[in-house]
């Protein structure tokens, strides 16, 4: 059976680790048809739209995308295309998983975490005014218990099927009230369906800096959209950087994986890119859509190919370019 996946490359470096990806799923005859969509800047050169029409179709028709970096033109009264896509489809978990990798160099050992993101509500929301008269600028934060009840949920039922050990909830209920409050609510609601996962809570401030010291206390970790921003960053620097690390946003009917970093415009066309977080987020796309024996050979020529340093990109130490990196993947299926 053919699979008909949405394929955004978006812009800066996307195109390039995209072409990576393409070659890779190739070389292990990836039961999949790319419908190639544009996004961000790259789509209003072309059509005037930062996010077209054709886009919205292919995802809602396919439900699943891969999708590059995106570029939202700043300062021009475009909302995000990320927020927007996170928005229409109702992708309300975006999952990070940090993970030490063999032969990736940090000032960490030990870490294994999961990190759920609330990705529709919060700060992000899109609720924003600005008072021309007085100067002043309105961010509105707008947290439901019906958000905070299923992100809360999703990253105890994770736990759960993935034989996690604890959910660290995480917030500023001492001076957010109402929202800390509804959301260690739903953490109390999902740990007595689930009391076999240990639950603690921890705020923000605490929590990054526990982080940097002992990483390897957490597991899964869930938390609002703003401090989930932040984090997954922090969470990402602690196992090798924005270039290695793999991210989902998930919904009950759409799933968009993606990387966590951005277009990288100081080195995009020059063939430096490290492909690796994108590829990542396509082998959990693998997995989201059962094609599990192609995850795993992925996943195994990638893990030996990062494990020797010279044949992996600059930003991991290497000599390899975005191409010779790929080609030593392929070399390693
Ligand atoms: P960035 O993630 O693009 O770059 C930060 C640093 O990490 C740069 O030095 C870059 O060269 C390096 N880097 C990132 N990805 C890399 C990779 N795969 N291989 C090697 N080095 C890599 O963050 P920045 O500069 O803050 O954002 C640039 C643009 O990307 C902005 O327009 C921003 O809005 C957009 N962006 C888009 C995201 C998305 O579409 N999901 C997420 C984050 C930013």
């Amino acid at each position: 059976m053919q699979h008909i996946i949405t394929l955004i490359p978006g812009d800066g470096i996307g195109v390039e680790i995209v072409e990576s990806i393409k070659q890779i799923f190739s070389a292990v005859n990836t039961p999949i048809i790319w419908e190639v969509e544009d996004i961000g800047k790259t789509a209003f050169e072309k059509s005037g739209s930062l996010m077209p029409d054709s886009l919205f179709a292919s995802i809602e028709k396919n439900k699943v995308a891969l999708k590059g970096p995106a570029e939202t033109p700043v300062g021009k009264g475009f909302q995000s295309v990320n927020v927007q896509l996170r928005q229409k489809f109702d992708l309300y978990a975006n999952v990070r998983p940090c993970k030490n990798i063999e032969g990736v160099q940090t000032k960490f050992t030990g870490v294994d975490l999961v990190l759920f993101r609330e990705n529709t509500e919060g700060l992000y929301s899109g609720i924003q005014f600005f008072d021309e008269r007085l100067q002043i600028a309105d961010s509105i934060s707008r947290v439901t218990r019906v958000g905070c009840d299923r992100i809360v949920e999703s990253a105890f039922k994770f736990a759960h099927e993935n034989n996690r050990k604890k959910v660290t909830v995480i917030h500023k209920a001492n001076i957010l009230k109402h929202s800390g409050r509804l959301l260690l609510e739903a953490g109390e609601k999902a740990h007595a369906k689930y009391p076999h996962i240990q639950m603690e809570d921890k705020i923000i401030d605490n929590m990054a800096m526990q982080l940097v010291r002992y990483p390897e206390q957490f597991d899964v970790l869930v938390t609002s959209n703003l401090f989930g921003d932040i984090l997954s960053d922090l969470c990402a620097g602690l196992v090798g950087g924005l270039g290695v690390v793999a991210g989902a946003n998930l919904g009950n009917d759409y799933a968009i994986f993606e990387a966590v970093h951005g277009t990288a415009p100081d080195i995009a066309g020059k063939g430096l890119a490290n492909p690796t977080a994108l590829l990542r987020s396509a082998i959990m796309m693998l997995e989201h859509i059962k094609l599990h024996e192609h995850a795993q050979k992925i996943q195994n020529a990638l893990e030996k190919t990062l494990k020797v340093k010279e044949l992996c990109t600059g930003d991991l130490g290497g000599k390899a370019n975005t191409a010779t990196f790929t080609q030593n993947i392929i070399n390693n299926l």
